[in-house]
């Protein structure tokens, strides 16, 4: 059975094709972060724009990728939220139309589902119950997998998403975007203990907050630039930035890492997995396989390419929509918010 992926959430525009859920065919993903770059963060109206000029092309190149035309699908299964509303138009218009259009069954997907269903797209597969860390530039929750449609959210950030505060972060040191991967890269260099960032375990909570971080990261910045010029920062003071990136990383680790183990211990569960573009961090995936080492509890991370935004996890999750029937009408919009 395969099934066509269709993501334009955010700023990828993403399309896969998916046969019974678990295999990937093709997997499609046209990157928007040249065009955002220089502005520091995602211009919505800019990422609507470009996905109307590259859904088709990255449509096309996944069903031709995979060998397959429209008459050898089951089904299309489009995000529709939670995301920035004009990209998700895009996706979801251009699905209901080939949808209409071909007679075929058209399915909805929640991103954060499609997050949380990338584990099944890798071998080992996690079996129910798990418990999901989500991080990105847009989410940052722990859910309860009981299986599919039975997700129960533990917690979530109150204030920024992990990505958010990296690329913030990044933003301060005058280092660019995504601050994800460039932090991660220098705190390398850099002393973990250098600056106490505060870590905000909320502990009567298994919500997040990154704020504080981030100000505190601010405050560590400004103390510094008092000093030397603005400009300067970086080629004067390279050993600091590097400090700054691994204390700062330390304290978001410290947290994402401390809250999934006190969650495990409460659910009593012996799975976790780990999805979103944070996903990718280096310290992160150490840290929590570290953890599942010590606490005999098995921790499931995707490849790179699974863990950021992609199609294939809207067409996995999309796969038991439409096994189990629940298929959506022509009368389906996107939502900017859209709980799971
Ligand atoms: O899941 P994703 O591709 O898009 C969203 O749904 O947001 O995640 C993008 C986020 C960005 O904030 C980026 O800075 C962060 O993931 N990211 C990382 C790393 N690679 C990407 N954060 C920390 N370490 C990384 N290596
Ligand atoms: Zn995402």
């Amino acid at each position: 059975m395969l099934i066509l992926g269709i993501d334009t959430s955010c700023d990828d525009t993403t399309a896969s094709v998916v046969e019974d859920g678990v295999n990937i065919i093709s997997n499609i993903v046209s990157s928007q972060t040249e065009i955002h770059e220089k502005y520091g963060g995602i211009v919505p109206e800019l990422a609507s724009r470009r996905h109307i000029e590259m859904i088709w092309p990255v449509v096309d190149e996944a069903m031709k990728g995979a060998g397959v035309g429209l008459q050898d699908l089951s089904a299309i299964a489009v995000c529709n939220g939670p995301g920035l509303i004009g990209s998700l138009l895009v996706g979801c218009s251009f699905a209901k139309a080939i949808c209409y259009s071909k007679n075929i069954p058209l399915v909805a997907v929640n991103h954060l589902e499609g997050h949380i269903f990338s584990s099944f797209l890798e071998e080992p597969r996690p079996e129910f119950p798990f418990l999901s860390l989500i991080v990105s530039g847009g989410h940052t929750s722990l859910h309860r997998i009981d299986g599919f449609g039975r997700y129960r959210e533990l917690g979530k950030t109150r204030d920024d998403a992990a990505g958010e505060a990296y690329d913030k972060v990044s933003k301060l040191l005058g280092l660019e975007y995504p601050g994800g991967p460039i932090i991660d890269k220098l705190a390398q260099n850099g002393d973990h203990d250098a600056i106490d960032f505060p870590r905000a375990y909320l502990p009567e909570s298994f919500d997040f907050s990154f704020s504080g971080l981030k100000t505190a990261v601010k405050i560590a910045v400004s103390s510094q630039q008092s000093a030397v010029k603005d400009s300067e920062l970086r080629t004067l003071n390279s050993e600091l930035i590097n400090d700054i990136a691994a204390s700062f990383q330390a304290a978001v680790v410290d947290v994402l890492v401390r809250k999934t183990e006190w969650a495990i211990k409460k659910e009593r569960v012996r799975r976790v997995t780990l999805s979103g573009g944070v996903a990718a961090n280096s310290e992160l995936r150490k840290r929590m396989r570290e953890m599942g080492e010590e606490r005999y509890v098995e921790v499931f991370i995707p490849s790179m390419a699974l863990c950021t935004d992609n199609a294939a996890m809207i067409a996995a999750a999309g796969y038991h929509h439409f096994i189990t029937g629940n298929i959506a009408g022509m009368d389906l919009n996107p939502k900017a918010y859209l709980p799971l």
